[in-house]
């Protein structure tokens, strides 16, 4: 009850307009669960999908998961699997799910492995293999926790928090443990503006100055994050 209490308070203070629209405080988990065994297909077995580019979704903040329901089903972020399965939710399914969602944990992926199928150059020993994949996930974390001064990137950690655990009251996404696929689709389609349906647009501007490397960096960082 207390925590209740807290999580009100602090939702009241920081929120951003979305998730304080989109507050239910009679959010059933267990009717979650059910109105959930259609997603199972794509997202796994308690939102741990199977499929590198399907996200997962166990332990995601319950705002930002009602918030994208919401944009599938209104068309504002565009998605052909998704958004005539939105569109079956009423609010109330979509409160409960995201409930039912945010509850579950989310599992820990293996170590990405670097496409290293170039033709044109020579094949890469054991050792290169892992000192190519050491400095990805060095510069993957660099720009995590500070951005890209000289390109005007800002540090992710400001937002989706030291650990990617993200910010559930102003509805910024966890981040810990997507599918590194995954995040290096959706942080292009932002960088390109097939994703813009948050209304600051924060991620477009933020991903627009983005290398192609710095996006592969820092989502193989963030896929490694528990
Ligand atoms: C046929 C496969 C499929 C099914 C079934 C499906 N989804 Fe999805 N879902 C996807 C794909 C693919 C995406 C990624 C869309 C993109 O790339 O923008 C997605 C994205 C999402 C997202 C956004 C996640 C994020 O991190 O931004 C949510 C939330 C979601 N789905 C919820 C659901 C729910 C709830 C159900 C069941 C009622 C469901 N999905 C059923 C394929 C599916
Ligand atoms: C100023 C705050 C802010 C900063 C800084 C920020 N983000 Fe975000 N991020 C957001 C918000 C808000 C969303 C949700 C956008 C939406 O609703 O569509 C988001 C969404 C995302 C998503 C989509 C998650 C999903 O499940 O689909 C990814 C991936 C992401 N951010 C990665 C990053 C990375 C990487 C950085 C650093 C280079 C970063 N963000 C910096 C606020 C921020």
């Amino acid at each position: 009850m207390k925590r209740k209490w807290l999580a009100l308070s602090l939702t009241l203070a920081l929120a951003s307009t979305s998730s304080l629209l989109y507050a239910d405080t009679n959010a059933d988990i267990d009717a979650g669960e059910t109105k959930a065994a259609s997603c199972v297909s794509c997202h796994g077995e308690k939102g741990n999908s199977m499929v590198s580019t399907f996200p997962k979704l166990a332990q995601q903040d319950e705002s930002y998961l009602q918030k994208q329901l919401h944009a599938f089903k209104d068309g504002s972020r565009k998605n052909p699997m998704m958004a005539s399965i939105a569109q079956s939710l009423s609010d109330k399914d979509i409160a409960d799910i995201a409930a039912y969602y945010m509850a579950q944990k989310v599992s820990a992926n293996d170590l990405p492995v670097a496409n290293d199928d170039d033709d044109d150059k020579p094949a890469q020993t054991e050792a290169e293999k892992k000192a190519a994949m050491d400095k990805i996930m060095a510069d993957g974390s660099n720009l995590y926790r500070n951005g890209d001064i000289a390109n005007e990137v800002s540090a992710c950690i400001a937002c989706h928090g030291p650990l990617g655990e993200g910010n559930e009251p102003a509805a910024f996404p966890a981040l810990r443990s997507q599918h590194a696929d995954y995040l290096i689709k959706t942080l292009t389609d932002f960088k390109m503006g097939n994703r813009s349906n948050s209304d600051e647009n924060m991620m477009h501007m933020i991903t627009k100055k983005m290398s192609v490397e710095e996006i592969k960096a820092v989502s193989y960082r963030i896929s490694m994050m528990k």
